[in-house]
């Protein structure tokens, strides 16, 4: 089997990730909960993983850490828990679901949005951002990658534009682990990290950094083993947006993916950005493929073909050859919408993945077209 599906999950993890996490559901303990020593050492395990991520993202204290089960939760904290009637917040076209569907359902609450396009060349059009901003727009909310396209908006650009007071908060799904982030640097206010993607953790792992520039209020509310007493939720961080038991072998996983970033950012970074020139060099070559995406370090290469549905390609591709892409809408139906496309073939590749695997790739896409 060929795993060219790392945008929805990363198919490959590190040894180091297999084990700990192994070794977290062996021993596993409810974190924050009981005195006893197995308790009060996965807790200590889970702190140590809020300074990890807090030192990875340079982000801005590690009790404003909190842990999700992903990048859904994470945003939608950061956006149900930030905005309230009267605010007006700007995002894009490229974003996802993740984004768009709790910012639609606070425009039934009073809050305005607008959405920047497109330019003819496919990317976020930064200066109709930028020119759509006024002194009263509480916040920006942007992707630092597009999970259809892998198209990066110049996030430095509208940073430096925006007013002193208006926030930026950033979806990482995609971005999270394939390029170095630094929040303090990039005056990123909130990042909401998917932790089974680039971070080479599992599945319900994830998580929300943010500045004191943001205070999130809960969008869920239930136990957090601290402030028993209290009828309602702690009114600090990270105990106010982390009620409920926590993943903690999910927590283990994401931690032990940032310490094998950590070592392996850059050598990784590389090989991707290889992956994705070759796969856009020669598929742009190959008669009958529309390309939509540009060489990017976070593996996302899609195309569509104009005599084939993209699902049906992904079907084929699967049961054929045992190629794993995803076809379809892929949860960003504005960006579709802005392509004017009704579904792309996304190819999405990790660094574990090899230039062998891309060339044979390549070959069946060509046997297909001819
Ligand atoms: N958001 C994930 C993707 O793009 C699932 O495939």
């Amino acid at each position: 089997m060929i795993y060219f599906d790392n945008a929805a999950t990363g198919g490959f993890k590190p040894d180091g990730v297999v084990s700990a996490t192994t070794a977290a559901l062996k021993h596993s303990a409810n974190p924050g909960r009981s005195g006893h020593k197995l308790s009060l050492a996965c807790l200590e395990r889970v702190y140590a993983t809020r300074k990890l991520l807090c030192t990875f993202f340079g982000a801005y204290g590690y009790d404003r850490v909190i842990f999700t089960k992903n990048c859904t939760e994470a945003l939608n904290i950061a956006i149900l828990g930030t905005f309230k009637a009267g605010d007006e917040v700007i995002t894009t076209v490229a974003e996802h679901n993740s984004v768009l569907r709790p910012l639609e359902y606070l425009k039934g609450k009073g809050v305005t949005v607008s959405y920047a396009p497109l330019t003819c060349e496919g990317e976020v059009d930064c200066d109709a951002l930028i020119n759509s901003v006024t002194p009263k727009t509480r916040a920006v909310v942007v992707t630092l990658a597009s999970n259809v396209t892998g198209t990066m908006p110049d996030i430095k650009k509208i940073k430096s534009a925006i007013p002193e007071g208006c926030l930026l908060i950033c979806d990482g799904a995609q971005a999270c682990g394939h390029f170095e982030i630094n929040m303090k640097e990039a005056g990123i206010d909130a990042l909401a990290v998917a932790g089974h993607k680039g971070m080479l953790g599992i599945q319900g792992s994830g998580a929300l950094l943010f500045s004191e520039r943001i205070n999130p209020a809960p969008v869920l509310f239930g136990g957090t083993g601290s402030e028993s007493y209290n009828l309602n939720m702690p009114d600090f961080y990270p105990d106010a947006l982390e009620s409920g038991t926590l993943s903690y072998p999910a927590i283990i996983s994401l931690g032990e993916g940032t310490l094998y970033l950590m070592q392996n950012l850059q050598q990784s970074r590389e090989k991707v950005e290889n992956f994705t020139a070759y796969l856009c060099g020669t598929l742009s070559k190959i008669k009958g493929v529309k390309l939509y995406s540009k060489p990017n370090p976070c593996g996302i290469v899609s195309f569509a073909l104009g005599f084939m549905q993209s699902e049906e390609v992904a079907s084929v591709l699967s049961e054929k050859y045992g190629i794993c892409v995803r076809g379809g809408l892929h949860c960003a139906p504005l960006m579709h919408k802005a392509l004017q496309s009704d579904g792309l073939v996304r190819v999405s590749v990790s660094s574990f993945n090899s230039m062998q695997e891309c060339e044979f790739f390549v070959q069946k896409i060509k046997e297909l077209c001819n």
